[in-house]
């Protein structure tokens, strides 16, 4: 892959702890993104931004109550330091009353932005104003985490995945779960038995149009055991729907 060929995409991340960004981009499939020139990731720190003694991030919150609160200067400060260049940045600050990301936003991101810069709160919270700098707020899911560090590599992981160049083979992408609609099929490697268990004869035999229909199959009943309110968003094929009727016979 002749890097620089991309239209780079750009992460930005506002954090307390830049290590914990940094360390998992160098691993894997993301530090080859990264070297390949497909994602640039720049990790600013908050603290950094501070401008007391102190380099305080947090304070106690008014009316009382645990915890310490992210401050809004900091947060601030950053964003005018990064807004100097005049750059477009999309905006988005990580908290689990946000949107909830999925893999349609990830489509969506992955297409149409060039530059997302991620706000990272920490502790018990973050000062109600700094909601105000953000084109969109993002959950991860219906949890609670001590921070935004990990939302913010979710985001970046799944957006990063989809652009060009990123994953060897480009049709893993588009063939997985969530994109199709349906749940991945089994896969196996060899050997071909493992403690009793054998890989399913059609996968042995290398009639490709039988793999293909039984790979399709065994994705609609894998998604009908486990998602079946996904089915609902799905363009079925005639195939599909025998396939389905095979399956409910099967399991009478
Ligand atoms: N910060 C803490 N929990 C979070 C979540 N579930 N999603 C996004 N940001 C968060």
């Amino acid at each position: 892959m002749t890097p620089g060929i991309f239209d780079t995409m750009t992460f930005e991340v506002l954090t307390l702890f830049p290590d914990i960004i940094n360390s998992y981009l160098s691993e894997s499939i993301m530090k080859r993104a990264i070297e390949r020139g497909a994602v640039r990731v720049d990790v600013y720190n908050i603290r950094d931004f501070t401008t007391d003694k102190h380099r305080q991030v947090d304070d106690s919150p008014y009316g009382g109550g645990a915890g310490m609160v992210l401050k809004p200067e900091p947060v601030y400060n950053a964003l005018d330091y990064l807004d100097r260049d005049g750059l477009e940045r999309f905006k988005v600050l990580l908290t689990p009353d946000g949107r909830v990301f999925n893999q349609s936003l990830a489509e969506e991101y992955a297409g149409d932005r060039r530059r997302i810069l991620f706000i990272a709160g920490r502790y018990e919270g973050f000062d109600e104003r700094i909601r105000a700098v953000s084109d969109e707020e993002l959950s991860i899911g219906d949890y609670v985490l001590t921070g935004g560090e990990l939302p913010a590599l979710v985001i970046i992981d799944a957006v990063t995945r989809l652009l060009p160049g990123v994953l060897g083979d480009s049709r893993s992408a588009e063939e997985e779960s969530f994109t199709t609609g349906l749940l991945d099929y089994p896969q196996y490697t060899r050997p071909a038995e493992f403690r009793g268990m054998r890989v399913p004869d059609v996968l042995l035999g290398g009639n490709h149009e039988l793999i293909r229909r039984w790979r399709r199959k065994e994705a609609l009943r894998h998604t009908l055991q486990r998602r079946p309110e996904l089915l609902q968003r799905v363009n079925l094929s005639e195939e599909d729907n025998e396939l389905i009727r095979e399956i409910k016979e099967e399991e009478e």
